[in-house]
């Protein structure tokens, strides 16, 4: 696990939007695993420069999104299907058919979480999959207590994680689903590279707990310890608890650009 420790989001957003360009070179049709939210937001600008001066085309590239609420109508802004065409498919090039989501509409929920695990796999698994944290520690919406084995599946919100998503339905928790469809931690450790952004004081705990806690489903995050690429892009104050802090930024400071993420 790489850590990097920047000034702010809209760096790590240009690093991430960088590898995903050279992933896209290289391969064309890649596969990107991508997430909602505020913490991939910057990405996505980025992404969105990069098309618009014409130093990327994400034309021929394929995404699947992390995760969906359960329980919104289909014409809901905040369905993370909406989300992700409004945040990422409106400010490049990729086909918006191209892109696939968990459906959380769908009368018969276990059977649209085995057609999109179908489809992952159809797709070849995912190439570089961006993730956030919640702030109590979950990727996707794998909340504390999930199997460190699981695929997409149907899972409970947490009371917390209903709080801090409250912000994008007029700040009314009552209004923020309580159940979601969401790759499982299995599913997720199976993207060939891992690339998580996190900033603000409140990820500092699931940061720490992330990077040097133990491996425990407590702290979904943690299985990531056992992935072999994964990179870790936080802010300063996301990064405020790591007792290793030190030693990110001598290795961040001394690695050759060539290296890439
Ligand atoms: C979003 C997702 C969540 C978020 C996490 C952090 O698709 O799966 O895990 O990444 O809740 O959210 P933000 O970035 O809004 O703080």
């Amino acid at each position: 696990m790489e850590v990097i420790i920047l000034d702010s989001l809209d760096e790590a957003g240009e690093l991430a939007a960088g590898a995903i360009a050279d992933l896209v070179r290289r391969k064309p049709d890649a596969v990107l695993g991508v997430a909602t939210g505020s913490s991939p937001l910057s990405v996505y600008a980025a992404l969105g420069r990069r098309v618009a001066d014409g130093r990327l085309s994400l034309a021929r590239a394929r995404a699947f999104t992390l995760d969906e609420y359960v329980g919104l109508p289909a014409d809901h802004p905040e369905r993370y299907r909406a989300v992700i065409e409004r945040d990422l498919v409106a400010q490049v090039d990729l086909d918006p058919a191209a892109v696939h989501s968990p459906d959380g509409t769908a009368e018969d929920l276990p059977a649209a979480c085995e057609a999109y695990e179908q489809a992952l796999a159809a797709a070849g698994g995912v190439d570089l999959q961006l993730l956030g944290i919640g702030t109590d520690g979950h990727i996707g919406f794998n909340e504390p207590g999930s199997s460190l084995a699981s695929r997409t599946r149907l899972k409970t919100l947490t009371a917390q994680t209903r709080r801090d998503n409250a912000r994008f339905f007029d700040g009314d928790v009552d209004a923020v689903p309580h159940h979601c469809l969401t790759q499982g931690i299995g599913t997720i450790m199976a993207a060939r590279h891992v690339v998580l952004l996190a900033g603000g004081e409140a990820k500092a705990e699931a940061v720490h707990q992330l990077v040097e806690g133990a491996v425990t489903s407590m702290w979904p995050g943690s299985a990531l310890q056992l992935h072999p690429h994964v990179s870790v892009l936080v802010d300063e104050a996301a990064a405020s608890r790591l007792r290793l802090a030190p030693y990110f930024r001598e290795t961040w400071t001394g690695k050759p650009d060539w290296q890439g993420l």
